[in-house]
């Protein structure tokens, strides 16, 4: 894993965003999975800044709540239009976000996975991670082999998430969220966190024992990510003087 700590969300970002930058420019039909939630926010005010080149690029979303249709507001399908793809020359063919109304949610969850590997897998996969250590929305516990399916939300979660639906009672209970197992198939894990509120999370994931308690922990067996944090969510790390060392150090040819 690949630390990265840096002042502010906005610098952490702004290096985030040359990574897949760089991923757009050196494939242009690349394959992006896509979060949603506060932290991705600034990364994608950035991308659409960058003025790249989407023409070829196909995503697929990591989750979705169950019961919500696309057109609700607080549907990942809403947060994606409204905060990327609205702004972006991106063919509506090649977007992918689970279908939260899906009739028959696990045949809709194998034909997931089979899209995915249909466009040839995610060449590189942006993650938030939860206050609870999850990735995507899997949950502590979750298989760390799982793959797309249903999950249903800690209360912490829920809780977490009620700032965007105004009460907890608004925030539905079930999603559907690509696996751990679909997530660690991604050649490439871009993972952002910022903010006091994720310190414990980010220290379990990077420092803590591999363990399904915090999902994002599994990432430690994963050759490519790069962990982007702010100060604030670097806080709980042991070895940030390391991180630091080797962000400064690293030979001329893995610069951007
Ligand atoms: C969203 C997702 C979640 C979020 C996580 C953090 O698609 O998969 O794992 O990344 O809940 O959410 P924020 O960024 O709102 O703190």
């Amino acid at each position: 894993m690949e630390i990265i700590i840096q002042p502010t969300p906005e610098v952490a970002t702004s290096v985030a965003a040359r990574v897949i930058a760089r991923q757009l420019r050196d494939k242009p039909d690349s394959v992006l999975g896509l979060a949603t939630g506060s932290t991705p926010l600034l990364l994608y005010r950035a991308l659409i800044g960058l003025k790249l080149e989407w023409g070829q690029v196909t995503t697929f979303n990591l989750d979705e709540y169950v019961g919500l249709a696309p057109d609700h507001p607080q549907s990942y399908h809403s947060f994606m239009r409204e905060n990327l793809f609205r702004h972006l020359k991106i063919d509506p063919e090649n977007i992918h976000i689970p279908d939260g109304m899906a009739k028959d949610v696990p045949k809709f969850c194998a034909r997931y996975e089979k899209e995915i590997k249909k466009a040839g897998g995610i060449d590189l996969q942006v993650l938030g991670v939860g206050t609870d250590g999850h990735i995507g929305f899997n949950e502590p516990t979750s298989s760390l082999a799982s793959r797309t399916r249903i999950k249903t939300l800690t209360q912490q979660t829920r809780r977490d998430n009620s700032r965007f639906f105004g009460s907890e009672g608004a925030v539905p209970y079930h999603v559907i969220t690509m696996g751990i197992g679909t997530i660690m198939d991604a050649k490439q894990i871009v993972l952002l966190a910022f903010g006091e509120q994720k310190a414990k999370a980010v220290a379990q994931a990077v420092e803590g024992p591999l363990t399904a308690i915090c999902p994002a922990s599994i990432l430690q067996l994963h050759p490519t990510v790069k962990v982007f944090l702010d100060e604030a969510a670097a806080s709980q790390l042991q070895r940030t003087e390391y991180y630091r060392w080797v962000f400064s150090n690293k030979p001329e040819w893995q610069r951007d």
